[in-house]
């Protein structure tokens, strides 16, 4: 799909995108916008170094390609200037490939804290209330009249929540649990989250002005505090080297027997092979996921598990979020091939 084919800049995005406001901006700036409608999903390396051609300015690439050496090499050969993953997270770029080529490398923070978080609320309360599992009995006729004992879940109030890497997703994150849940909160980072600190407080006093129970923060020393207090755990890191496999079989032991898990980052972080056995061996552990090890696969047995909640990627999936991911993702590109004010470096 081309629009504005005389334009002066050409820029390719590797799928379509929401909204067209991203179009029009680029379109407005004088560029040849081209779009990729191939149909297969995971658009391979030789793929894009056929989308690139003999000239490109720009690359809109998304989180499920492979940019490395060979793609910024095909880039910068074709005169291209600036990429950027329509994704906040940039684990599948290189950067250090990038900056050799001389190619500026964009991502899209900001727009998706609150979407991401919501989803990772969601699935704490869908894990906590069993609402997959029920609403797959109600589906298959099973249901025959109310029973005491018939899904019963885990109520948040008063419950820990514990959040493993707090920056903005984790923090929004924590907020809503402790805000919209009246949960205590215990986090791990290696950074003093003193914006969350400073609110946590605040509310604890609010509610003790009103007679109810307050909610407390503590930040702890490491990650396995947080593991063996919290009831839901949520992990929101960033995937490097450190942070692969960080969730993995003795992990996963130190956890309460009862514990919710939610995973709304990358896939890697949890060792998913080893949190299969857990599930299996443990029926009251919870889990929810909208990433995976090896995506788009799961590990096998995973799908099996009733204590399992599985979504596929969709955490920034609002209409809002996207639109604003791609006008964000056409102003970094922007920004680089015509000093366009907005860059969102993902080192900022
Ligand atoms: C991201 O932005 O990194 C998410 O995984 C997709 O929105």
């Amino acid at each position: 799909e081309v629009w504005n084919p005389n334009g002066k800049y050409r820029v390719v995005s590797t799928k379509p995108m929401p909204g067209t406001r991203w179009i029009n901006l680029l379109i407005e700036q004088d560029c040849r916008v081209e779009i990729c409608t191939e149909k297969k999903t995971i658009l391979s390396v030789e793929d894009i170094v056929a989308l690139i051609g003999d000239k490109c300015d720009g690359v809109i690439g998304q989180l499920t390609e492979d940019w490395g050496e060979v793609l910024f090499s095909a880039l910068s050969r074709a005169g291209g200037k600036a990429f950027s993953n329509m994704a906040v997270g940039y684990n599948n770029v290189d950067v250090n490939a990038a900056n050799k080529y001389g190619i500026a490398v964009g991502n899209t923070p900001g727009v998706l804290t609150e979407t991401t978080a919501e989803l990772a609320a969601s699935l704490s309360l869908a894990a906590a209330r069993r609402i997959v599992e029920a609403d797959e009995f109600m589906r298959a006729g099973h249901y025959d009249g109310w029973l005491p004992n018939l899904f019963v879940g885990n109520l948040l109030k008063g419950q820990t929540v514990g959040v493993i890497g707090a920056g903005r997703i984790g923090s929004a994150y924590a907020r809503m649990m402790v805000e919209g849940f009246k949960m205590n909160l215990i986090y791990f980072d290696l950074y003093q989250s003193t914006r969350l600190e400073k609110f946590v407080t605040a509310y604890g006093e609010f509610l003790k002005a009103n007679g109810e129970v307050p909610v407390t923060w503590r930040r702890a020393s490491s990650m396995d505090e947080v593991l063996r207090e919290a009831d839901v755990i949520s992990l929101h890191p960033v995937l490097d080297k450190t942070t692969f496999h960080l969730v993995n079989k003795e992990s996963l032991k130190a956890m309460k027997k009862d514990a919710i898990l939610i995973n709304c980052s990358r896939g890697p972080v949890i060792d998913e092979a080893a949190l299969v056995e857990h599930l299996k061996e443990n029926p009251m552990f919870r889990v929810g996921l909208d990433v995976f090890e090896d995506e788009p696969y799961m590990k096998p047995g995973l799908a099996d598990m009733k204590n399992a909640i599985i979504v596929p990627h969709i955490a920034s999936a609002s209409k809002w979020t996207r639109e604003g991911m791609a006008t964000l993702a056409a102003l970094n590109v922007l920004g680089k091939i015509k000093q366009y004010p907005v860059w969102a470096d993902p080192n900022r």
